[in-house]
């Protein structure tokens, strides 16, 4: 089984990984796996097993998976006599691990009305029972850091799951709420100004990126390196909603001298001319998980692709920062800006405009949206994926896609860190994707 998260040898600090044990570990695996749960309480039966999209899985999928991704690379080849749940899960319910073996076509998962919802919940209660077994007898490293990277990997399908939800429930046109009462502070009515952000200035020079190892990170955020940057500006915030509805009043979706090509073939035919999620061009109101809501103008722009995000920068003449600009520019982030941002711990599920008016350092660099950067989704230098199945997890899709960076407002808070490169191609737009600008200083 591969060592999947970095090979500790090959770190400059030289730190060994030193993955949780014993209770704490036990408790984070039992949170994560009830949190799950806890999102699907909202839903129906029938919510849970439709798939609105190729891109988008049922949240039964999601909770099957989840599960199955435990069962595979951890109670089978660990727990000494453990009996599958079901023979054929593995091929329903394996996303796309080749060395696992065959699968379910994906844009079939919404066809799986059987097995039924309970049996999907009594399996994870199956799994949750052996996995108990398992943390309780063995406390290798080995077993622990894969059971780290089956967390981690269950708030990814956390997040994916209310991305899904969310598509799903749009494709009403009763426009149906995922949770009725919006906890969100009042927002402003579509109406307010445009202000553009602040700008931060970054001394360029030889920089390093990437994570050090001595704690759980992705392989694809390895090896640290250096990088040369030449001097940046960085914006203070996202751009917001109200800042979108000019650059769309001023023809945004009609210019394609202001387009990359591909970008502008695909919102052709498409026919893009707003935010996914936006009811008018204006910006007054956009589906949310709270069903049909008044746009907040100054909260972050959000369910945008790189396209879009990329046309915006050239129309106010200014850019997408590089990921390594992004990632030096969060290098100052502390415990308290993890623990004031808006990730999926607020339960806000939207991005909101920032309260935060520090003048030294950008503000939402955490949560509200993704943020598209400039950089395209490809191995650090050095990067080798790990060997075994695992190794399918992150570096066979480092092609045509590009990295977004510091997680939304549906990214759990012990998910992402400054070093988390996250990725989709550049034509998605249903995940909360935003941006924020650069310029050359
Ligand atoms: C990093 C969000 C693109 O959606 O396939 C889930 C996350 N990896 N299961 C994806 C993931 C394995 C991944 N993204
Ligand atoms: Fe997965």
């Amino acid at each position: 089984m591969s060592r999947f998260p970095s090979e500790p040898r090959s770190d400059k600090a030289g730190l060994e990984s030193h993955p949780q044990q014993g209770d704490a570990l036990t408790s984070r695996f039992l949170q994560t796996r009830e949190w799950t749960e806890k999102l699907c309480e909202p839903l129906s039966a029938e919510d849970c097993a439709v798939q609105s999209m190729v891109d988008a899985s049922p949240a039964k999928w999601h909770l099957a998976h989840t599960t199955w991704f435990f069962e595979t690379f951890l109670l089978r080849p660990y727990l000494p006599k453990y009996q599958v749940f079901h023979r054929r899960f593995s091929y329903l319910f394996n996303s796309y691990y080749n060395a696992v073996g065959d699968r379910h076509p994906r844009p079939q998962r919404g066809m799986l009305t059987r097995p039924p919802l309970e049996d999907v919940f009594a399996y994870r209660a199956h799994i949750d029972r052996h996995m108990a077994e398992l943390l309780d007898t063995n406390e290798s490293i080995e077993t622990a850091r894969l059971i780290e990277i089956g967390i981690h990997h269950e708030q990814q399908h956390q997040e994916l799951l209310l991305t899904d939800v969310k598509h799903l429930l749009s494709c009403n046109p009763l426009l149906p709420a995922y949770r009725e009462e919006d906890p969100r502070p009042i927002c402003g009515d579509g109406t307010d100004q445009a202000t553009e952000s602040q700008f931060f200035t970054y001394e360029g020079g030889v920089r390093e990126i990437g994570h050090r190892g001595d704690v759980f990170c992705y392989d694809n955020e390895r090896p640290r390196h250096e990088v040369l940057l030449s001097s940046f500006r960085l914006a203070a915030r996202p751009v917001g909603n109200a800042e979108y509805a000019a650059f769309i009043d001023d023809g945004g979706y009609r210019r394609p001298e202001l387009w990359l090509s591909l970008g502008w073939d695909i919102a052709q035919r498409d026919r893009w001319e707003r935010p996914m999620y936006w009811a008018d061009h204006e910006g007054r109101e956009a589906f949310t998980l709270y069903g049909a809501r008044p746009l907040d103008a100054e909260a972050p722009v959000s369910h945008l692709s790189f396209y879009e995000a990329d046309a915006f920068a050239r129309w106010s003449g200014k850019r997408l920062p590089t990921e390594a600009e992004w990632e030096i520019a969060a290098a100052d982030l502390t415990p308290e800006t993890v623990e004031t941002a808006n990730l999926a711990e607020t339960n806000l599920l939207e991005p909101i405009a920032t309260n935060d008016d520090a003048v030294d350092r950008p503000a939402q660099m955490l949560g509200d949206v993704w943020e598209w950067t400039a950089s395209p989704y490809v191995g650090y230098p050095g990067y080798r994926p790990p060997a075994g199945a695992l190794g399918e997890y992150n570096g066979k899709f480092m092609s045509n896609q590009m990295v977004l960076r510091g997680g939304s407002a549906v990214t759990p808070q012990s998910h992402v860190r400054k070093t988390y490169r996250n990725f989709f191609p550049p034509e998605a737009r249903w995940q909360f994707g935003g941006f924020r600008l650069a310029e050359d200083a």
